[in-house]
């Protein structure tokens, strides 16, 4: 089985922290979400993986490059424009040829890996599978209806009033029969190709599409708050591994995870936390659900379930930064300046909360 992962279209949900830059290289753990999709892949032992890049496609192939790191083959497929999920797919055509694959969008992650999924797959005739997941806002996804014997329905788009509370988890296995399917959908209303149309059609047209309902966590790290439930979620299974300097005067409490080259002063770390490569924690506290990705300082400050992107700065705050998400390059300080006020410089579409 071969693998694709959509890495193309915009990631204006996570604007400004990805208005110039990939969404799927958005760090969850201090990994991006792409990474883990592709090691996920990995360990379900494929090794031939095509990546459908956009606008940032620059970026993802700097990030991912050949492949070598995982000990797999990387292909780029550049996609035009944003046109969907299934043209997405149907551009990859000469890449997959006739094989079954997996099609996994590049900003989801699930609970437990994919192995086995795609194992009882490869071993089965059901001509595609679906992973579903009841969700509490059936309106943001692709929603499934299924039968009372459990096999499909109906599949819609984000519906306005959904039928059901089953939503498509961004991770999808195929045989050729996609292949017709993706050329007999028209655009929806709006203006893509949408997967779940060409799976609909499947289904109509007798094909067997087996609704796999997972049960564990699944996040799609399009949105804040998933962000940082899928940061909470990944961190709580992490193994601790204390790789950087932790002076005396530290404590690390529960699953910590210091990364080479960082350095802890005199501050207290409260885990499940990460704190990347060559960040500086100086008289701070750094409480449950954090990472801090590399190049960092956060001094005389305290900051808990939240997630700081690379190169940021956090100096001398008097109150708690919690449930926060702060892109890279970010400075956040005190200042002895008068008059006495605020003084920011915040990005379009930025959203802060002040005591
Ligand atoms: O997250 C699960 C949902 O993903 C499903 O429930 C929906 O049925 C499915 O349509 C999809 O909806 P989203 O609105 O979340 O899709 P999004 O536009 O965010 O794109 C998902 C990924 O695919 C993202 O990594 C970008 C990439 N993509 C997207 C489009 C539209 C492409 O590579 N090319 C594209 O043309």
């Amino acid at each position: 089985m071969k693998g694709l992962i959509l890495s193309g279209g915009k990631g204006t949900r996570l604007r400004p922290i990805t208005y110039t830059s990939a969404k799927q290289l958005v760090p969850v753990a201090n990994k991006p979400v792409l990474f883990r999709v592709i090691e996920a892949l990995k360990d379900a032992g494929i090794n031939d993986i095509g990546i459908v890049i956009g606008d940032t496609g620059n970026e993802v192939r700097s990030a991912v490059g050949d492949g070598s790191r995982w000990n797999v083959n990387i292909t780029y497929i550049p996609q035009e424009a944003p046109l969907g999920l299934a043209h997405a797919v149907k551009i990859s055509r000469d890449f997959i040829g006739d094989e079954r694959f997996a099609l996994f969008l590049g900003d989801n992650c699930i609970e437990g890996g994919v192995s086995k999924l795609l194992n009882g797959f490869a071993a089965s005739d059901w001509n595609a599978q679906i992973v579903l997941k009841e969700v509490v806002n059936p309106q943001q996804y692709g929603v499934a209806e299924l039968k009372h014997d459990g096999s499909i329905e109906r599949l819609t788009e984000k519906p306005r009033t959904p039928r059901s509370n089953l939503a498509l988890v961004g991770i999808y296995m195929f045989d050729q029969h996609i292949w017709e399917a993706v050329e007999a959908i028209k655009p929806s209303w709006r203006g893509e190709l949408e997967i779940t149309d060409a799976i609909q059609w499947l289904v109509e047209h007798g094909y067997r599409v087996y609704p796999y309902v997972h049960n564990g966590w699944w996040i799609d790290t399009g949105k804040r708050a998933d962000m940082l439930d899928a940061n909470r979620l990944v961190l709580e299974e992490l193994e601790p591994r204390i790789e950087g300097y932790v002076d005396r005067d530290s404590q690390l409490v529960g699953k910590v995870t210091i990364e080479a080259g960082a350095e802890i002063i005199n501050s207290v770390i409260r885990g499940p936390a990460i704190i990347g490569e060559h960040t500086r924690i100086v008289n701070s506290y750094v409480g449950p659900f954090t990472s801090i990705y590399h190049h960092c300082q956060i001094e005389e400050s305290e900051i808990e379930h939240s997630i700081v992107l690379e190169h940021s700065e956090i100096v001398r705050i008097p109150h708690r930064i919690e449930d926060s998400l702060i892109g890279r390059n970010v400075q956040i300080h005190t200042s002895p300046m008068k008059p006495k006020a605020y003084r920011l410089m915040l990005g379009d579409n930025s959203d802060i909360g002040l005591l």
